[in-house]
């Protein structure tokens, strides 16, 4: 079974969903459906700016399971801070729900650096769930993680394969440990991540991968030791740290210090 994380504000998140930027629309209605109704998902991640929202609604209502049993995310784009509730309407009438489980149910940020956060936290009324950041085996943010867990803010990790033609996969250390446990890679990358408490966001619209997503990562949380998380920890500082996402989002805005 894959791990519920009780947010601050006491709504539980399953700790693995689906995640669903660059997927195309056509393919997404089969993905999402396929990840609810046959591979056990209840916990779909997306955004009005992935242009794909309607879709992903539609698979969650042929998939046939009630809403309720659902966690599904949508987020304000940056572009779009003027007009939270219009924004928000629209992501709920493209989703078929009357509402989210981030927005309403439970607030969150993303791309959030510590220093972001410090200049919110000491005025904002409510504490944010949930950092959706980029995580992953090359890019852990270990100082920002520990920062979020002082302040009671679930990591999420997009990305947590590394992308598209992801070197992750192949990466020694993982493959290592994926032949020892008889796993295949992805599952120890993801595995590695939910061991930390971090929620994964794993995307993909092939049925054979959400499947093996999914169950894998769950293997891997029962087969992966602390020593193993330990050695994982140590990949990325000797020399291979790397972000794979470069977004362009806000770049239009002035926001030149996105990594910061
Ligand atoms: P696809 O959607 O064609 O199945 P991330 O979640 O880190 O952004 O990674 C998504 C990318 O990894 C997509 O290109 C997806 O391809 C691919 N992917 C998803 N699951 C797996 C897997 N188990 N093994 C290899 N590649 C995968």
């Amino acid at each position: 079974n894959v791990p519920v994380i009780t947010l601050n504000n006491g709504v539980s998140i399953p700790a693995l969903g689906l995640g669903t930027w660059q997927s195309k629309p056509e393919d997404v209605v089969n993905a999402v459906e396929y990840a609810i109704k046959e591979a056990g998902y209840r916990h779909i991640d997306g955004a009005w700016m992935y242009g794909n929202e309607k879709e992903v609604g539609e698979g969650i209502r042929r998939s046939g399971v009630p809403r309720s049993e659902i966690f599904i995310t949508s987020k304000l784009w940056c572009t779009r801070h003027h007009e939270v509730e219009k924004a928000l309407d629209e992501s709920l009438a493209s989703f078929g729900t009357d509402y989210l489980d981030r927005k309403v149910r439970a607030i969150g940020v993303s791309n959030f650096s510590q220093k972001k956060l410090e200049e919110i936290l000491p005025t904002a009324t409510i504490v944010p769930a949930v950092n959706q950041l980029e995580l992953h085996l090359y890019n852990p943010q270990a100082d920002l993680i520990d920062y979020l867990r002082s302040k009671q803010i679930t990591p999420q990790a997009y990305s947590p394969l590394g992308s598209t033609n992801s070197p992750l996969l192949t990466d020694e250390s993982v493959t290592n440990l994926a032949q020892k446990y008889k796993l295949q890679a992805a599952d120890i990358l993801l595995g590695y991540l939910l061991k930390k408490g971090i929620v994964v966001l794993p995307k993909s619209v092939t049925p054979s991968r959400i499947s093996s997503n999914i169950t894998g990562a769950v293997a891997a949380v029962g087969s992966l030791t602390e020593e193993d998380v330990a050695q994982l920890d140590k990949v990325a500082p000797g020399g291979k740290q790397k972000r794979f996402i470069r977004p362009p989002w806000g770049v239009d805005l002035g926001f030149s210090d996105w990594n910061a």
